[in-house]
């Protein structure tokens, strides 16, 4: 039998650092492969190295989807998103997690880790992966997004 694990890639800066490892313990925990991309200690990085590889897997097909912590959020959310299918949403409660999948398709989770604590993240982690993308409407707005 061929194994169906999915492979999810995640990465973080040294301001995410931490609460990456919290993040692959829980997706471990919830039976995910995690591929740790780094950073790998809390010495000063520069966060584009980290977003670039998780991003790059999503976009050629080698990952569904992936997650990226920074301090904000901010820079690992412009650096995936440079990348072709790559929907990267700033996510920093369940509520804008589910509406990430809903109606944004989001395929790679990026958290702000300077603002939220350990039990947030997990819970808006366990939203992004639960939540199915509502399609219909949303569908053709997502669409939309490539069409530049
Ligand atoms: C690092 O100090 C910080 O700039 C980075 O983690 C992130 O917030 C950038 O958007």
């Amino acid at each position: 039998m061929v194994s169906t694990v999915e492979r999810i890639p995640i990465g973080s800066d040294h301001a995410g650092f931490e609460l990456k490892a919290v993040l692959v313990e829980e997706l471990r925990s919830l039976g995910f492969e995690v591929e740790d991309v780094g950073t790998h200690s809390t010495a000063s990085t520069d966060y584009p190295d980290f977003a670039h590889p998780v991003a790059h897997e999503v976009e050629v097909g080698e990952a569904q989807r992936g997650v990226l912590l920074c301090g904000s959020g901010l820079g690992m959310s412009y650096a995936a998103n440079r990348h072709h299918g790559v929907r990267a949403a700033v996510a920093w409660s369940p509520e804008i997690a589910k509406l990430a999948r809903e109606h944004n398709d989001a395929n790679v989770l990026v958290l702000p880790a300077r603002f939220l604590d350990a039990e947030t993240a997990k819970a808006i982690l366990r939203t992004w992966l639960d939540t199915p993308f509502a399609g219909g409407r949303h569908q053709r707005r997502v669409t939309k997004i490539e069409a530049t």
